[in-house]
């Protein structure tokens, strides 16, 4: 695997190829981000990862700083994964000067949800996608394709509409969500869990799980059951953000029968953990 740390350096990694797969991430790697790896695979000349944790994304008193940087581990797994090209660029590398230039997304799609409750997080999102893009993608001349995990549901519709909506040649594939054995979904910042609160956090996948057979059954009182599910959270000791069923075309509240998916983020301790289902 070749690794370049340098927007220059991976120009000239990826000038033979024509077809990147890219996958990006902030590191902290595991069985979740190594999937998308292998889903990426087949579908390029030149299987693309990167490593940066996005300081644009994260509000002032989140956990940018502590945020679990494992480059060792991430590097060998990468490679093991089959990682053609890490890009990993620093700061410096990637904002030289402060980033004013900014992509904001539409409210409708990026104010709701994870976009309310960490305001200006897709902005940061779709500024750094955008800007990866333009990194790994310009020497490429034929199909481009980027893939996300579902697990961050929302941003990979944001990351799926930017991309309409700017024509960019990318196609945007997402990749299902790697759980535990009792569930949980797989998430760098699971690291941060006590053993105690390891075992309570499969109940918000759990809570889903009871919401979405709820609506499955015809359960059609849907506040009333995202209420309880909150309720649930709540009597367990969890913050709850936010747990509620959506159109998983734009997230929007349903107005009839349409395909739903359920999302939920709570905190649970210091920890803050997103998760979705498709009913
Ligand atoms: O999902 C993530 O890890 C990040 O939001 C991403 C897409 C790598 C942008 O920093």
């Amino acid at each position: 695997m070749l690794i370049a740390h340098t927007i220059e350096e991976l120009r000239a990694h990826l000038g033979g190829f024509q077809h990147p797969a890219f996958v990006p991430t902030m590191g902290n790697l595991h069985e979740g981000h190594l999937a998308l790896v292998r889903q990426a695979k087949p579908l390029g000349d030149v299987t693309v990862a990167s490593i940066f944790v996005n300081r644009l994304q994260f509000l002032p008193h989140e956990d940018f700083d502590s945020y679990p940087r494992t480059w060792d581990k991430d590097c060998a797994q990468l490679q093991a994964a089959g990682c053609d090209v890490l890009f990993a660029p620093n700061e410096k590398e990637l904002y030289p000067e402060p980033q004013t230039f900014k992509v904001h997304p539409p409210a409708d799609i990026a104010d709701l949800l994870e976009g309310h409750f960490r305001p200006g997080f897709f902005i940061g999102v779709c500024t750094v996608v955008m800007k990866l893009f333009q990194c790994v993608f310009s020497e490429a001349r034929g199909r481009r394709t980027a893939v996300f995990g579902q697990k961050d549901y929302q941003q990979l519709l944001v990351i799926r509409r930017m991309v309409q909506q700017f024509a960019l040649p990318v196609e945007v594939v997402g990749g299902t969500t790697c759980r535990a054995e009792d569930g949980l979904a797989l998430s760098s910042r699971n690291s941060y869990l006590s053993p105690d609160e390891r075992a309570e956090s499969v109940q918000l996948s759990d809570v889903l799980q009871t919401l979405a057979t709820a609506l499955r059954q015809g359960g059609a009182d849907i506040a009333g059951l995202e209420a309880q599910a909150m309720d649930t959270l709540r009597q367990r000791g969890w913050l709850p953000d936010y747990v509620v069923a959506r159109r998983r075309s734009d997230l929007q509240r349903p107005v009839a029968d349409e395909p739903l998916v359920v999302l939920a983020a709570a905190r649970l301790g210091s920890t803050r953990l997103i998760d979705n289902l498709e009913v």
